[in-house]
This record gives structure tokens, sequence and C-alpha cells, in this order.
């Protein structure tokens, strides 16, 4: 054999060696020989997600794989070419917190066809057998527990109304809302039953009081237009906001329209995400109260169930959700309400923010 031959079948396999050792080459993405895993996340635009995204990112290359991170900007097609391009560079498992939970069933059918594990996170994933596993917080009881500080505060129990609320839910197109949304109306629909607290608006079912893509704008705009159209003779007493952004625009355009934080009339508005900002509403006396997910612990039930996955062992399971098709194995993670009184104690001394992340 020449020597020229010799000599090109030697770097050809140096180059596959290094490639092997150094990437898994998996159309194009280096990851070093490590297992790739995806994590698809919603938006950047809300707190949460960007911590969820990037706790999860450390956390998977802490324990010695390969990620890619992406955040669909709250649209659906963005979050298919972001999963199809994670199936593509090899991706063995995608933790998945879906845009429209009942939209991802045919990219999902995909990764299925090629083995990849996915990992329902937070939202569940609907409409599809493709989910092997979900990881969450027992929703209702969010809504639950928003409904029962709406309860105690204004001691609805003995209260002769009639008190006055107004609701802002999550869009249809996120499972969480619907569940949300039905455990505050196991807790206050006796009081409307009973004529206690009326909404004025009349907007009483999910569908009526959806807010779009969570938005702060697009609450802020709904509780501006309830604000005009059915208050200018009544005071508003509830605000029940099924998140820390829909919460914020309620309690601007409730500020905007003349009301006091602290004031005796200032309604009671609620939350859920203890985002920084709303903390911070909650500390001026803007917000009640917020649900404190712990998105460390959400993320960590993630990774530990995308192991187990990969090593082919059942993750640690407490609960099942039926996605519409069959009861997906779940592991719910605690939850707790947080106001004036317990922030310090449960954000700061539990090491989730600094008092100078809320300004303090
Ligand atoms: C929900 C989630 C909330 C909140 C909201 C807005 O699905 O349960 O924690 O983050 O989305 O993105």
């Amino acid at each position: 054999m020449k020597i020229a031959t010799l000599r090109r079948i030697a770097v050809a396999l140096v180059v596959t060696l290094v490639c092997l050792t150094l990437a898994s080459c998996t159309g194009g993405t280096s990851t070093g020989g490590k297992t790739l895993v995806g994590i698809s996340m919603p938006t950047k635009s809300i707190q949460r997600w960007e911590t969820d995204g990037e706790n999860m990112r450390k956390g998977f290359e802490d324990a010695g794989y390969a990620t890619m991170v992406e955040f669909a900007n709250d649209d659906t097609a963005q979050q298919v070419s972001q999963l199809e391009n994670m199936i593509n560079k090899g991706c063995k498992a995608i933790v998945v917190a879906a845009v429209d939970s009942v939209s991802l069933s045919s990219v999902l059918e995909q990764a299925k066809n090629k083995g990849i594990f996915i990992i329902s996170y937070d939202r569940l994933l609907t409409d599809t057998p493709n989910v092997d596993f979900y990881v969450t917080f027992n929703n209702k009881k969010v809504g639950s527990e928003m409904a029962l500080y709406v309860e105690k505060t204004l001691d609805l129990a003995n209260a002769a109304g009639p008190i006055n609320m107004e609701i802002s839910s999550g869009p249809p197109s996120d499972n969480n809302a619907g569940l949300i949304y039905g455990g505050m109306m196991e807790v206050l629909q006796p009081y409307i039953d009973s004529g206690v607290v009326v909404i004025p608006s009349g907007q009483t079912t999910a569908e009526q009081t959806a807010i779009d893509n969570w938005e702060l704008a697009n609450s802020q705009t709904r509780m501006e237009n309830l604000l005009n159209g059915f208050y200018t003779d009544k005071k508003i007493n509830i605000a029940i906001c099924a998140n820390d952004t829909t919460g914020r625009g309620a309690a601007n355009a409730i500020i905007a329209a003349g009301y006091t934080p602290g004031a005796a009339d200032y309604p009671i508005i609620t939350g859920q995400d203890c985002e920084t900002a709303s903390v911070q509403y909650i500390i001026d006396g803007k917000q009640g109260m917020s649900i404190f997910k712990d998105t460390r612990t959400l993320g960590d039930q993630a990774i530990k169930a995308t192991i187990s996955l990969l090593n082919g062992t059942a993750p640690d399971q407490n609960d099942v959700s039926n996605n519409k098709v069959f009861d997906v194995p779940t592991y719910n993670c605690d939850l707790i309400a947080v106001t004036k009184d317990n922030y310090k104690e449960v954000l700061v001394d539990g090491g989730y923010y600094t008092l100078a992340d809320l300004g303090l």
C-alpha cells in the first residue's frame, strides 16, 4: 500500500476516534460522548420558566448529561420545530412544558418512534399515549389554596355579602388552567350559590375568564374593561387570579382605577409562582398572596425521573394523572401559600431568593 494511502487511513481513523470520544456526532451536535437530553420550555416571558430551564440545564449537566434547552416564545409551531430539532440532534429524552397541552401529539409520536423518553413537565401533555412520566404540583390544590386564602381573609363563612369578585384564569390551551379553576371553585362556588359572593361581570366560566398566554398586559386590559363596565357604582373586593402575571396585571388596573394598596377597600388579589416582582407586590400590599412552587424540587424530580427512564428503571411515583388517553405515572411536589407573614421564612431562609433579589 502506498504511504499516502496509509497516511489517509491513519488520519481517518484518528478523526473517527476523536469524533467517538469527544462527541456523539449525532446530527452534528457535539455532546462529548454524553447522552443528550432536550429541555423544551414554553416561554422566557414569565420568570419561572427561565428559572426552570436553567435549573434543569445545570442539574442534568452536573449529573453528566449534555443538554439542549429551548424556549418556545409561547408559540406552538415554534415548540414543534424545536422538538423536531431535538429529535434530529439525537436527544435520548426530552422534558417538555407545553405551550399547548394538546397540540404536540404528532411530534411526540415521532419522538416515541425513535425510542426517546418524554417527560411532561409541570403541564400535562394530553391526548397522547406518547408520554412516559409527569412531574408537577397538585394544580387543583394551587386553586383551592388561593380560594382558602380569600375565604379566610374575608371570613366568608360569617359574611353577609354581597362581596364582589372577578376571576382571572389561565388559557384553556394549558391543562393546568382548568385544574386551578376547578380548585378555586370547589371552595368558592357555595358562596356564589348563597349570594355571599357575586360576580358583577357575569363572567364565571374558565373560558370566559381565560387570559391569553397568561400575559400580564392581557390581564391588565381585561381588568380595566371589567372596572369600566361593571364597577362604576361599586367596589371590587376580590380579584382571584390564577398566577402572578395575571395577578400583577389585575393589580395594576385596580391601582390605576384609584384603589390604594393597604387601604381597607383594596381588594384581595391572588397569584402563583412567587415571581420576584409579585413578592414585591405582596410586600407593598398590592397582592395578598402567591403560591410557591419550588422549581428546584420540580427540576430535581424531572432529572431523577429522566435518569431512571434512561437507566431502564421506574421513576419514583406518588400519583397518576389521566391525560384523556391513559393514567400517566406522576410525581406531585409540595406547594405552599406565601403571604407577607411567611415570605421571608419560605423564600429567603429557604434559599430560593436573596433579600437583594426582592429589592430589600
Ligand atoms: C402554568 C403554571 C404556572 C404558571 C403559568 C404561566 O402552567 O402552572 O405555574 O407559570 O403556567 O406560565
